[in-house]
Order: C-alpha cells, then structure tokens, then sequence
C-alpha cells in the first residue's frame, strides 16, 4: 500500500487502506495520536473530490465523521457532514444527519434551517418535522408550531420518531397552549408505545423494575431514622436557608433554569448535585450540609439536594424529572398558606418541620397563591429498591 501510494500518492483506494489501517492501530494502541492520523488519512480521500467514487467517499466520510465524534472534533465532523451534502444535494439523510450534528453541538438555529429546506423540498419528511417541532418548542418557545410538527412527525412513524423526548414535549406544548386533553391523550399514546412507564410517570432513565407511586410514607422508605433526624434539626437547617436569603446573586440563589415556570419567582440554592457536594455553598449552610454527607443514600448522582424558595404568585407547569431512580423528600422550613404540590392526583402542602416524599418521575405541579415566601430543603434520594452497586453503575444525572 506505501509503495502503492508512493508512485502514486492520489490512489483513492491506497489512501483509504491507510486510514483503515491507522483506524485499527488507533484501537489497539489506545492511542489518541493515532486515531488523529486516521482521521487525517479519512480526510485525505476526501480531499481527492472527483477523483474519488461515491461509495468510497460515502464510506471514508460516514467513518471519519464517527471518528471526529468519539475524538471529541464535534466541528470538524460537521464540516464533513457540510460537504457530504455538497456532494450529494438530493440525498435527505446526509441534510438530516447534519441537523442532529448541530443539535449535538448546541446550535439548534443552524438545525433549524437546515431542517426548513428539508421540508421545503421533502414535505413529509418526519424525522425532519419532529426535530424541527422539537427545537421550535424547546428553543424558540413556539408551543403551537413545535406542536403541530412534532404531531405531523410521530404520525409519520418514521424511524427515529417513536422517541419519549417528542411525546414529552409534544405533550408539554399542548398542555401550556391549554389543550389538557389533547396532551393527555400523547401521554396515553406514549405509554402504549413503550416510551414512558405510563401516562404520568415520564421519566425518560429508568430502571424498569422500581416500585412506582406518586407518593411516599417517611417509614416505607426505609429512611425514615434519616428524615426523623432532620426533623429534630429543622430550626437549624432553617436558620441556614433563611441566613442565605439575604446573600446576593451570584452567590445566593439562583433562577430555575429549565422553563418550568408559568409565571412567579422561583430559586434554588444548591447543596448537593450528582452527589457531589458544592464545597462553597455548603460552607453557607455547614449543619445541613454535614447531616446530609453523612447519609449515604442522600449523595444521590441521580439528583441534588437544594434549598428552595417560592415566591407568591407562581405557578409551575406539570412536569416530570428525568429518572425514577431517586424519591424527592421536601423538609418545610417557612411555609406560609396558599402552597401547594400535586404529584399524579394528590394535592399536598407543607408543614413546617415535617418531610413529605414523593416520585418526581411522577407529574408534578406546583402554585404559590399565598402572600409570603415558601421555604423548603428539597432532598433526592436513591430509590429505596436500588442496590448499592447500582449506586456505582448507574450514570449520574
Ligand atoms: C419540584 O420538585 O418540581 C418542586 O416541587 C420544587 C419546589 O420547590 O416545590
Ligand atoms: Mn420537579
């Protein structure tokens, strides 16, 4: 192949045994050197332009591009994807796989236009229609168009469209445009799917053999000596939470940041995220801090332990957490009247002192209608059922 390549070095098929042989170095070595010389020699085909066949170049670029991927070069394989569809114009999937290189990269605009001419050209394109919905609704807060393409989209059927983050969303979309049964009706769809566990638990990173229930006894938790132990300790983790309160932002509280407000002011303070400790917020709040730390199933990857302020006035919109491996314990610290929680079909509110616990994998809405702030220390933890290497294994969130 070198001799080949060294009478003549714009041989297409010589250059591509390079790259793949470098690929496999790469792979045995471990080596990230290696693998950029792959890449290097992938791109090499490329650059031969019409000297190179389509199925050769087809082949070199979709294995450069996963290459650039795993290395990290999100840019540079969007690069590739650019001139895949420079060579190919009328080949749909080479312009939807771009899209998704631009939604991986967090450039949902450049998806979007690129997803417009999808469907300028390829009207009834599916994948094109839920992703474009998905990024009117989740970027451009477009409720009724992200809707209406992500609907156009799921009923296509098409691969890649059954997927729980569409009917999420969808449903979310109708709910705020007021359209309660409608959702309703995605969230029954999306069950009998297989994409949530049910209709109102939609917590997309499951472990499929949990117990699931809206709500939680303190006792069937088996936590219960840890929630009493708060308890007794309340006024303290009070005075901590309220003491940060008066600290200005940055450092105090920070704003919900996922869109889940209607309306109101709503912060959190954060202690504990992926079970890790923010050593310096926790320099703020030491006695909350050390009880959690020293409680295992309370240093939860799959969730955080936060202070949590609501102000009169606001309202959050039903949603669901990401996973249905942690139960959320809320401790009342200032709770006034006028709040309250649902959780599936059961309305709750706070007491002062006292933990309620409930699974955020669960549809859950919240209003503050009172006339002073709600103060609560929100606590996740590992699902009762989980087994400490389960702890280990599973990926945080
Ligand atoms: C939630 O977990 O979504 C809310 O219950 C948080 C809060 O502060 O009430
Ligand atoms: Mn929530």
């Amino acid at each position: 192949m070198e001799q080949i390549l060294e009478k003549d070095p714009h041989n297409a098929l010589a250059l591509y045994g390079r790259a793949r042989s470098l690929d496999s170095l790469a792979e045995v070595e471990r080596s990230n050197a290696r693998l950029e010389q792959s890449i290097f020699a992938y791109r090499a085909v490329l650059d031969l332009e019409d000297q190179v066949d389509d199925h050769l170049y087809h082949k070199s670029a979709l294995r450069c591009i996963d290459r650039m991927r795993f290395r990290g070069f999100h840019g540079k394989a969007i690069r590739i994807q650019q001139r895949l569809v420079a060579r190919f114009p009328n080949d749909i999937e080479y312009q939807n796989q771009l899209a998704i290189g631009f939604l991986l990269t967090n450039q949902p605009e450049a998806a979007r236009t690129i997803l417009e001419g999808v469907l300028n050209r390829w009207p009834q394109s599916g994948f094109a229609q839920v992703h474009l919905g998905f990024i009117l609704k989740t970027t451009y807060d477009d409720y009724d168009a992200g809707a209406r393409w992500m609907m156009a989209g799921i009923a296509s059927r098409e691969e890649g469209v059954i997927d729980g983050r569409f009917y999420s969303h969808l449903g979310d979309a109708l709910t705020r445009l007021g359209r309660h049964e409608e959702a309703q009706r995605i969230y029954a769809d999306g069950e009998k799917e297989g994409v949530f566990r049910s209709h109102d638990q939609r917590s997309l990173y499951n472990v499929d053999r949990l117990t699931a229930q809206p709500w939680w006894d303190k006792e069937a938790t088996t936590y219960g000596p840890f929630f009493d132990l708060l308890e007794a300790n309340w006024r303290q983790i009070r005075n901590e939470g309220v003491a940060l309160l008066t600290l200005e932002t940055p450092e105090g509280f920070a704003n919900e940041s996922e869109k889940l407000r209607d309306s109101g002011d709503w912060k959190q303070f954060e202690l504990f995220a992926q079970g890790r400790k923010n050593a310096a917020h926790c320099t703020k709040a030491p006695v909350t801090c050390t009880l959690i730390e020293n409680y295992p199933p309370a240093l939860c990857k799959r969730g955080q332990v936060k202070f949590s302020i609501m102000h009169p006035g606001t309202h959050v919109w039903p949603h669901t957490g990401p996973t249905n491996c942690r139960l959320r314990a809320h401790l009342g610290l200032v709770v006034p009247s006028g709040a309250k929680l649902r959780v599936g079909n059961t309305t709750k509110s706070w007491e002062e002192g006292k933990f309620i616990v409930f699974d955020d994998s669960f549809d859950h809405e919240v209003w503050h209608n009172g006339s002073s702030y709600r103060l609560v220390l929100i606590v996740d933890l590992w699902h009762p059922e989980l087994t400490t290497d389960e702890w280990q294994s599973l990926a945080p969130i």
